[in-house]
Parts: structure tokens; C-alpha cells; sequence
């Protein structure tokens, strides 16, 4: 019988109680506004359409720095790089595309000089904007800080991106990869080097050197880097017109380039000596978006680059596909001892692209698919115009059955070969200067000066001026009698 003094305790601990309570109500508002508001959950919101992003920490800081710089308004005609060059707010600023100025890239210039020299492959920039969320690799501090890559078979090359690049080839049917061992390289450039030194006589052979060919017109890399490494292995030996009688006997001592699809001219070659000579192919255009695929190809020393089937030039990688174990050493060797393997970074990246481009092979997101249609409509559109003109032609293409999309297509082209037709326009990279297209010389692909290279390449900007330029060309034309029906257009 305690009431009184019972009644007192409770009373006396009713605020310990209340405190306690509200303690605990308070902490639990912390815990689950914490929960609810903390960076990662407003980042996933807002960022990547409500999926979960929970546990993300430290990739956040750079998250938010590659989407603040992708979100600048360059008014569709330039773009911000994390790496460009701060402004007074310490910020990168719009980089624009060629004819448009101002801070924000809104200005046109009108009447503006078309560049369609270089063949930055940028026609495929708005595809990889579109699959911004997929394409974006996060690189931590530490990632593979080792000179050694994977493993000690394949030292310095990703095993994992290996396997994609195969599951490529593979997929799209554009090459035999089960009998070929894979080289990685900075750029198919390094390989032109690489491939001529794994096929030369060995430094110390008494043979004489070999000699590098190419048929005109050919991608000129071949020759100037070629004479930059002259030596007692091999030498630029000119174009096979030189040499296609004098090899008929033998084709010892030959190593050829082809080039297929050709950059200047996009037709599919084949090797011209024959024989023993060993042939280089370079297939850099060897994909869907720019021409058909007829069958896999099967040479035993073939070069692909990344910076024409996915638009990553700027990222440097190549490899080659070579079937001899011998050949494939030497080559290795020779990337092993200039740069101790293509960059672990790169790696990385292409290995997300890769990723990408296999999974939405024959889907709605196809990069093939894309990139063709870019390239057939302004194959199209130039062809339209060029087709009244009597000054100039381009090379004739046709459609053609083409295995991956398992039905015939038009025409797409990476480049545009352009003949100057007037007596008078000999040299036609100086004829359409003169009109302010800015085009590569046949004289550079060892051609007629009478040729010239227009890059169909790059960004829709580009494409744009280039359409007007070339249209200004055509209208300037004036004849007495109309164009023959010899000009008519062939897709
Ligand atoms: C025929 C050909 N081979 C090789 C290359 C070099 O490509 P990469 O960017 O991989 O060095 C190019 C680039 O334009 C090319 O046109």
C-alpha cells in the first residue's frame, strides 16, 4: 500500500519518460531524413530516371561535375568539355562548331568557309548524347594504376575487352576472329608501323629490305610514316603501278597495303601483287555505316580502329586481327616497346562502348542503323546537288546486298571523291578553295591533282555549310544548254 509514494516516482519520472520520447522521435526524423534527402537519392531522382543508385559515395563529386558541364547550353552548335579551357569564372566554356561564335555558340557566320577536310568522325556524337546514361564510364583514382593489365598472358590488353571486341566481329559478320590473334594499339596509326615491322625480315636476315606499296589513291599515313622509320628492315617502295609487271616473276620483298573500304574513294579493294606478298589490310570502314558487308573478312592481317565504328577517335585505340602466332609476337613487341601497351584508361571506355553497341545491335538503337542512315542521307542530298553540276562528279556507288541488315542498301560513304571536270579546274582542291570548301588534294593520296577528298565525316553543322557551298558551286554554273542525262544520279 505505497499509492502516495508510487504516484510521486511516476510523476517525478514522467519528464525522464517525455525526454526520452522525444529523443527517440527526434532521432528517428534525423534517420529517415537522412534517408530520403541524402545526395545519391536527389542524385538517382533526378538524374537517372528512379533507379536506384543507393550506396553511391565518392563517385558523386564527379557525377555532378559531368553533368553540370553537359547541361551548358551551347545552343545545339558546340559543346562544354570537363577539360576545357576555364573562363574568368573558372569555369570551360562552349567549344563551337566551325562557322557558329558567341558565348553560348548562337552566332552563324554567315557566308562561312566549309571545312570538310579532316575525317573526325562526329556525325556519331548525337548518338552517344542520346545514350549519355549508358555510355558514361566512372574511372576511380586507383583504377589499374599497374603496368600489367590482366593477367601475365595478356600483359598490357583487357581479357574482358577482348572478348567484346571478338563478340563484335562476331555479331556484326564483318570478320573471322576465331583463327586470329588480337593485338591492342594506340590508334589503328600505331598499327601501320607495328604490322610493317612484325612482316619485315628481321633486321640481322641478309635479305634486302622490304618494300612498302600501296595502290593509289591510298590513305597517305601509309607512306609518311613509313619513310619516318626507313631502315634496314624496310622502305616505302611507291605505288603498285610501279611494280605490278616487275613482281609478276616474284612478289619477295613486298609488303602491301589495302585499304578496304578505300579512304579517298570508299570502293572495297583487293591486294594487287599477289603472290607471297604480304598483304596489310586496313578495314577501318569495314562496318555497316559505311558500307555494305558482303562476307566476313578473312585476310591474315587485318586493322580495325575504334574511331570509325563507335565516332572514338579522340580516345586512340585500334587493334589488329592477325593469324600468325610468330606475326602477332612481333607486333606485340613492337606496341610492348613504344608505349607499353595501349592505355589501361582507354581500355575502360571502349569497353563500356563496346558493351552498348552489341547490346542494341538490330534494335531500335542500333549504331549501325544510325550511323547509315546519317551517312546514306547525306550521300543523298550531296549527290542531288552534284548530279546538275557539270563542273564536278563524285565516284559512282550502287547499293549493294549487305549481310547485316540482310537486305540490299543505299550507298553511305565516309568520303566523297570529288573530280574537277573543267579543263581549266586541273588542280580541284585549288578550284574549291576558290569556292571556300577546304578539301584534301588527290596530290596527297599520290592521285591526279584533278581529284579531291571531301570528308562527309563530320558534325551536321559541318555537313550543313558544306551543302551550302557546294550548292553556291552548282548554281554559279551557267550554260547555254542543259546538263546531258550522262549526269544522272547514281545512289
Ligand atoms: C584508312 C584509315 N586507316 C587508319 C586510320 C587511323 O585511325 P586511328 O584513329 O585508329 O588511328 C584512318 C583515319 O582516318 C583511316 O582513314
Amino acid at each position: 500500500m505505497e499509492p502516495a509514494a508510487g504516484g510521486g516516482q511516476q510523476a517525478r519520472r514522467r519528464p525522464a519518460l517525455l525526454a526520452l520520447l522525444s529523443t527517440s522521435l527526434l532521432l528517428n526524423a534525423v534517420f529517415l531524413a537522412h534517408h530520403l534527402f541524402r545526395p545519391s537519392r536527389v542524385l538517382s531522382a533526378v538524374g537517372d530516371g528512379g533507379g536506384s543508385s543507393c550506396g553511391l559515395s565518392w563517385t558523386l563529386q564527379a557525377a555532378r561535375e559531368a553533368e553540370a558541364v553537359a547541361a551548358v547550353d551551347c545552343s545545339g552548335h558546340g559543346q562544354v568539355f570537363l577539360d576545357g579551357v576555364a573562363g574568368e569564372d573558372g569555369r570551360p566554356g562552349c567549344e563551337c562548331n566551325a562557322c557558329f561564335a558567341g558565348r553560348d555558340c548562337s552566332l552563324h557566320t554567315p557566308n562561312c568557309t566549309a571545312d570538310a577536310d579532316s575525317g573526325n568522325p562526329l556525325f556519331l556524337e548525337p548518338y552517344w548524347r542520346r545514350h549519355a546514361a549508358a555510355s558514361a564510364v566512372v574511372i576511380s583514382g586507383w583504377h589499374r594504376m599497374s603496368y600489367i593489365a590482366t593477367g601475365i598472358e595478356k600483359m598490357f590488353q583487357s581479357v574482358e575487352l577482348e572478348r567484346q571486341i571478338r563478340r563484335l566481329h562476331r555479331a556484326v559478320g564483318n570478320a573471322v576472329v576465331d583463327d586470329k590473334h588480337v593485338v591492342f594499339a594506340a590508334g589503328s596509326i600505331q598499327l601501320i608501323n607495328a604490322l610493317v615491322h612484325a612482316l619485315s625480315p628481321d633486321a640481322n636476315a641478309a635479305s634486302p629490305p622490304a618494300r612498302v606499296v600501296a595502290t593509289a589513291p591510298y590513305y597517305p599515313i601509309y607512306r609518311t610514316q613509313t619513310k619516318m622509320f626507313d631502315g634496314r628492315e624496310y622502305r616505302w617502295g611507291g605505288t603498285t603501278a610501279l611494280w605490278v609487271n616487275a613482281s609478276r616473276n616474284s612478289t619477295d620483298g613486298f609488303i602491301e597495303f589495302v585499304t578496304s573500304p578505300n579512304n579517298p574513294d570508299a570502293q572495297l579493294y583487293e591486294p594487287v601483287l599477289g603472290g607471297s606478298a604480304p598483304v596489310i589490310v586496313d578495314h577501318a570502314y569495314y562496318w555497316p555505316h559505311f558500307t555494305h558487308i558482303p562476307a566476313p573478312a578473312d585476310e591474315d592481317v587485318m586493322m580495325f580502329t575504334m574511331s570509325k565504328p563507335s565516332g572514338h577517335a579522340g580516345s586512340r585505340f585500334g587493334w589488329a586481327l592477325i593469324r600468325d602466332e610468330n606475326v602477332a609476337k612481333r607486333a606485340n613487341d613492337y606496341v610492348q616497346n613504344s608505349i607499353m601497351g595501349a592505355s589501361r584508361d582507354t581500355q575502360l571506355r571502349m569497353l563500356g562502348i563496346v558493351k552498348i553497341m552489341l547490346a542494341n545491335l538490330h534494335g531500335k538503337e542500333d549504331i549501325f542503323a544510325f550511323g547509315h542512315d546519317v551517312m546514306r542521307t547525306r550521300w543523298r542530298r550531296l549527290n542531288a546537288v552534284v548530279s546538275r553540276s557539270r563542273r564536278i562528279s563524285l565516284q559512282r556507288m550502287a547499293p549493294e546486298y549487305c549481310t547485316y541488315f540482310k537486305r540490299i542498301r543505299e550507298p553511305s560513304p565516309g568520303y566523297a571523291w570529288v573530280k574537277c571536270e573543267m579543263e581549266e579546274d586541273d588542280d580541284c582542291y585549288e578550284a574549291l578553295l576558290k569556292a571556300k570548301i577546304i578539301t584534301r588534294s588527290g596530290a596527297r593520296f599520290e592521285a591526279s591533282s584533278r581529284y579531291t577528298r571531301l570528308s562527309l565525316l563530320k558534325t551536321d553543322d559541318d555537313f550543313e555549310v558544306l551543302m551550302e557551298r557546294v550548292t553556291d558551286l552548282v548554281n554559279a554554273e551557267n550554260y547555254d544548254e542543259p546538263a546531258s542525262s550522262s549526269t544522272t544520279l547514281v545512289m
